[in-house]
């Protein structure tokens, strides 16, 4: 498995993590096009809120993050991201690994909205613990 080290995110990462969202929205085919000093922005709004962020990093380069927000009784788990020349290898996993043993308290139900095209991060949350629990569902009207 991957030795990652993790940091709780600071002002100094804002442009590793915009980066890093910029290719998640890419990858996941979102909708949201949204340009880099917007979703700098967006992220700036989010951690000076609710949201707390973590970069994991291997031998000093930053590979992967989260970004989520506690609620009262569980975390939403908004953001999750690795590297795309770093996929699987095994890091999602170990970073879900360091969020649910040094980050987050025990005992505690995370939860996270993955859209329905993305198979590819289906297949991850299963492996990794989590099952289906709601479906969103949507109509455009004319
Ligand atoms: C989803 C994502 C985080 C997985 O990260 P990763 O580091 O590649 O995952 P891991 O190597 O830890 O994989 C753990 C397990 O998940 C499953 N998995 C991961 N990638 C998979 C793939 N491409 N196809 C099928 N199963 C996959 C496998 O069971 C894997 O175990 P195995 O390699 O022993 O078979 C990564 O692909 C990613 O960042 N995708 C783009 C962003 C995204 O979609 N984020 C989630 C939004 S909800």
């Amino acid at each position: 498995m991957p030795k990652l080290s993790h940091r709780i995110t600071g002002p100094e990462d804002m442009s590793i993590l915009t980066n890093m969202n910029l290719q998640l929205l890419e990858d996941e085919q979102h909708r949201d096009r949204k340009s880099l000093p917007q979703l700098e922005e967006r992220m700036r709004g989010w951690l000076s809120g609710e949201y707390r962020g973590v970069i994991f990093s291997q031998v000093d380069e930053p590979v992967a993050y989260a970004l989520y927000r506690p609620d009262r009784d569980s975390i939403y788990l908004r953001q999750f991201f690795v590297a795309r020349h770093c996929r699987r290898q095994g890091i999602g996993k170990e970073a879900m690994e360091i969020l649910a043993t040094q980050v987050w308290p025990p005992d505690i139900r995370i939860t996270i909205e993955v859209l329905s095209h993305n198979q590819i991060a289906q297949a991850f949350w299963k492996a990794v613990g989590f099952r289906d629990y709601a479906i969103t569902m949507e109509k455009q009207l004319p």
